[in-house]
């Protein structure tokens, strides 16, 4: 298949339900002429509390749903996924895949400037230590802080966003960290962009946050760039919506998430 045919292909993107689609929401700030094809496991969700064992299990399952949807390259928008499967997944799927870890690392590099960073995330993804790496794979001399924080992923669901509880959750587990003298701390969490005004406040203004669905729909950006498989269709791009579970409350909650409306979500079995 010759490249010309594979531009107009969709992007593939895949969470463990519903948060993914602040990254999506991302792509379609930086790349409108896309078509996205999502794929949330909701049915499963939530990864971030699973062993390694299950979550690449999950993984290898959600991504071969995408390549029989045909989309040009795979974005992992689970960090929980991206921080413990992208080694098994390059090796199985045939097809470009970026996840968000590698972006959201490179982001909090160029953001430090007193090399001490914080990361926050699921358990999973803070026990994988996959962050740290990263960032030490650029830059061994900056030292790092991290804490899972997972009662953020069902408060944000729950939207109470602007909230006297989640207020004083965020400070039980944001202020140790606000004593480690971070100037930078990446979200390393689907779920996090949608608390940002919250931890910025907690955090200070002079913690620079770190978005990894902004740093990976750039890295996309750039990588369908380089491979010459970005769109030139005219015509607005078809997004397609696919769920493990009923769509009722992932349409509802979900568009919070997307900033825009779904116009269907349908529902789909990949046991
Ligand atoms: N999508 C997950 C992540 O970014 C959060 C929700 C879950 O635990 O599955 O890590």
């Amino acid at each position: 298949m010759d490249s010309e045919h594979i531009r107009q292909w969709p992007i593939g993107v895949f969470d463990s339900g519903i948060g993914g689609l602040t990254v999506v929401r991302e792509l379609f700030r930086q790349l409108p002429h896309e078509g996205i094809v999502y794929f949330g496991d909701t049915a499963r969700v939530p990864y971030g509390s699973k062993s390694e064992e299950t979550v690449k299990k999950f993984a290898l399952q959600d991504a071969r749903f995408l390549v029989e949807q045909q989309v040009k390259l795979i974005v992992v928008a689970c960090n929980t996924v991206s921080a413990n499967s992208m080694g098994l997944l390059h090796s199985q799927i045939e097809l470009p895949i970026e996840g968000v870890i590698e972006p959201g690392a490179r982001a909090a590099v160029a953001a430090t400037r007193n090399g001490r960073v914080g990361i926050i995330g699921t358990d999973s993804t803070i026990y994988s230590r996959a962050y740290e790496k990263a960032i030490r794979a650029i830059d061994k001399k900056i030292q790092i802080f991290a804490k899972s924080c997972p009662l953020f992923v069902p408060l944000a669901e729950e939207g109470w966003i602007d909230d006297p509880v989640t207020a004083q959750v965020a400070e039980r587990y944001l202020s140790p960290m606000c004593r480690c003298q971070i100037d930078t701390l990446v979200l390393g969490c689907t779920h996090y962009p949608l608390l940002k005004e919250l931890i910025q406040k907690v955090m200070g203004s002079d913690v620079s946050l770190v978005d990894s669905a902004r740093a990976t729909a750039a890295c996309v950006k750039e990588v369908l760039g380089r491979k010459n498989l970005i769109s030139d269709l005219n015509e607005s791009p078809k997004h397609n919506f696919f769920v493990t579970d009923m769509p009722r409350r992932f349409l509802e909650i979900g568009e919070r998430f997307l900033g825009s409306k779904m116009a269907e979500v349908v529902r789909v079995n990949i046991d």
